[in-house]
Parts: C-alpha cells; sequence; structure tokens
C-alpha cells in the first residue's frame, strides 16, 4: 500500500516533500511553522497579512505606533477612506520578516508566503506591487497567490529580477480560474510553477457561494488535471481542504501525478486561448 512519503512534489530538479503547510492570515501561519515545515523537506508558508504588527512584534519596530500617531485626527471619524499605508514601511516590514525568516531556514524543503490580493489596504494594485516585489528582495522561495484571480499580479513583479526564478503560484478554485489567469499573463511567457486547488472544505477566503455543497476537491481537481493534460502543460497541482488522513493524501497524490513530457512536444502555449498576439 501506497503512502504519502513514496511520492515527491517536483520543481523542476528540486524533490520535496508532498506537503504544503497553508498560508494563514493572522500570523497563524508563523515563521517557526513555516521554517519547521521547510527543515522536513515540505513546504510552509508565510502570510503578509498584517505584516506591521507581525514585524512590530518579532523586531521591536514601531509601524503601528507611528501610523496610529500619524492619523490620530481621524481616530473618532468612521470614514477611514483617507488612511494610507505608507509604501516604504510596508516594504522594510516586508523585507524584516521574509528576510529574517529566510536567514533562519534550514533543510531541503522551501518557504512560501501566501499574499492575498483581497488584501487592499487602501490602494490596491500600489500596496500589492510593493508587498509581492519585497518578498522577493528579501529572499522568498516562492509566493501563493491567494484570495482573488490575481490577473495582474504576475505584471506588476515582470520587472524584478527573481521573477524567473522564484516559484510562483496561484489558488483557484475552479479550471475556469486558472484558464482566466492563464489567458492573462500569457503575454508575460511565464507559466506559474504551482497551481493550488482549493476545494469547499478548505479555510480561508474561498472562491465558492452559498451553493459550496454541490462542489467537491476531488472533482474540481480531476478537472484542472485533465484541463492541464490537454494543453500539454506540465504544472504541479496542490489540493487543498478536506484532506484528512495519509489515505486521503496518496488519493490525491495519484491524481494530481503529472503524465505530461516537459518540455511539451507542441510549443506553449498550444491552444489559441494562450496564444500569444
Ligand atoms: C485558520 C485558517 C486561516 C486561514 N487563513 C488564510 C488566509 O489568511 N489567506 C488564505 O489565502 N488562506 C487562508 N487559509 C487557507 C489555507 O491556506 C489553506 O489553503 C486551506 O486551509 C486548505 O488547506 P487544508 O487542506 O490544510 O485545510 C486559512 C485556513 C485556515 C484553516
Amino acid at each position: 500500500m501506497k503512502c504519502t512519503d513514496d511520492f515527491r512534489l517536483k520543481f523542476g530538479h528540486h524533490e520535496l516533500v508532498p506537503i504544503v503547510i497553508g498560508g494563514m492570515g493572522v500570523d497563524i501561519s508563523t515563521a517557526e511553522l513555516a521554517l519547521e515545515a521547510a527543515r522536513l523537506g515540505g513546504v510552509g508558508h508565510i502570510s503578509d497579512a498584517l505584516i506591521h504588527d507581525v514585524a512590530d512584534r518579532r523586531f521591536d519596530t514601531a509601524f503601528i505606533k507611528g501610523k496610529t500617531r500619524f492619523y490620530k485626527h481621524n481616530v473618532d471619524n468612521s470614514d477611514k477612506s483617507i488612511i494610507q499605508f505608507d509604501l516604504g514601511h510596508l516594504a522594510e516590514a516586508t523585507q524584516l520578516h521574509v528576510g529574517k525568516t529566510m536567514e533562519a531556514k534550514r533543510g531541503s524543503g522551501m518557504v512560501f508566503v501566501n499574499i492575498m490580493e483581497k488584501l487592499t489596504m487602501n490602494a490596491a494594485r500600489d500596496t500589492l506591487k510593493v508587498r509581492l516585489n519585497a518578498a522577493l528582495d528579501a529572499g522568498i522561495d516562492g509566493i501563493t497567490l491567494s484570495a482573488g484571480l490575481h490577473l495582474g499580479s504576475f505584471a506588476l513583479m515582470a520587472e524584478n529580477p527573481r521573477f524567473r526564478d522564484a516559484k510562483l503560484g496561484i489558488i483557484v478554485s475552479s479550471v475556469r480560474a486558472l484558464q482566466l489567469f492563464l489567458r492573462k499573463t500569457a503575454r508575460l511567457e511565464r507559466l506559474p510553477d504551482f497551481v493550488v486547488i482549493e476545494g469547499p472544505l478548505a479555510g480561508g477566503h474561498l472562491g465558492f457561494g452559498l451553493d459550496w455543497a454541490q462542489y467537491d476537491l476531488a472533482t474540481i481537481v480531476a478537472e484542472v488535471a485533465q484541463f492541464l493534460k490537454t494543453e500539454q502543460l506540465d504544472i504541479p497541482l496542490i489540493a487543498a481542504g478536506g484532506i484528512f488522513t495519509g489515505s486521503d493524501a496518496v488519493a490525491f497524490c495519484k491524481t494530481v501525478r503529472r503524465p505530461c513530457r516537459w518540455p511539451p512536444a507542441l510549443p506553449w502555449p498550444r491552444s489559441a486561448g494562450y496564444r500569444r498576439k
């Protein structure tokens, strides 16, 4: 009988234990938790949600105190729309949290950061650009794009020297969301290095409505795997949400095993939908 350890998550020649601890915001995904996953040969996530607060607690900085002082005049105003995050401070806090975590990394695994698009911070595009690039600059092994469609996120990193070497992936809950993402990013000639498929039993910010019970992870994973096979795209799939036992994990490892050739026999992108203009 197979066990989870019989499988490997592969990024090129880099082989990992097929366990990924997902990013859980508000510092549930602590650096310690992510580092332990990496030490054991898997992938651990930190999160950049509440990054200023996390940096203050970890490194004795005063980002929150400074911002509170700066906007003191607005404390009693229920309209908080004038409040902006200082982009320099955002980059500094990210550099600290990510940089110090990466310095402490041991073992053959990887540490990724979970970056949610929906964390708008009153200036969605500008803050997202700083968050993504500061994480790359600080040496993160990879970024998981979550909570949103992220149609512009690859473009926000395209000028970064690490854009093609860091492991960049996205969380989707349907084939359609993945197709949209690939279509939108095709002109950058950069595929995601991994795709996380979250079913309705995952925690966090899911792409399901009140009809969530009509969906199940196994079906979505099979659909996405079939789509990638048809397109001859060799991208590791990571199933998430409702995998409770080793047997569950083995079943998913078998589904997501990649039968495709790499490099693909035909030049990518193959289908008209992803062809470069
Ligand atoms: C308590 C909790 C908090 C989470 N917070 C976030 C979050 O802030 N952002 C996010 O993208 N996903 C979040 N998630 C989703 C996880 O990263 C993960 O993808 C999901 O739980 C599926 O993995 P599982 O099979 O381990 O449940 C959270 C999950 C849990 C259980």
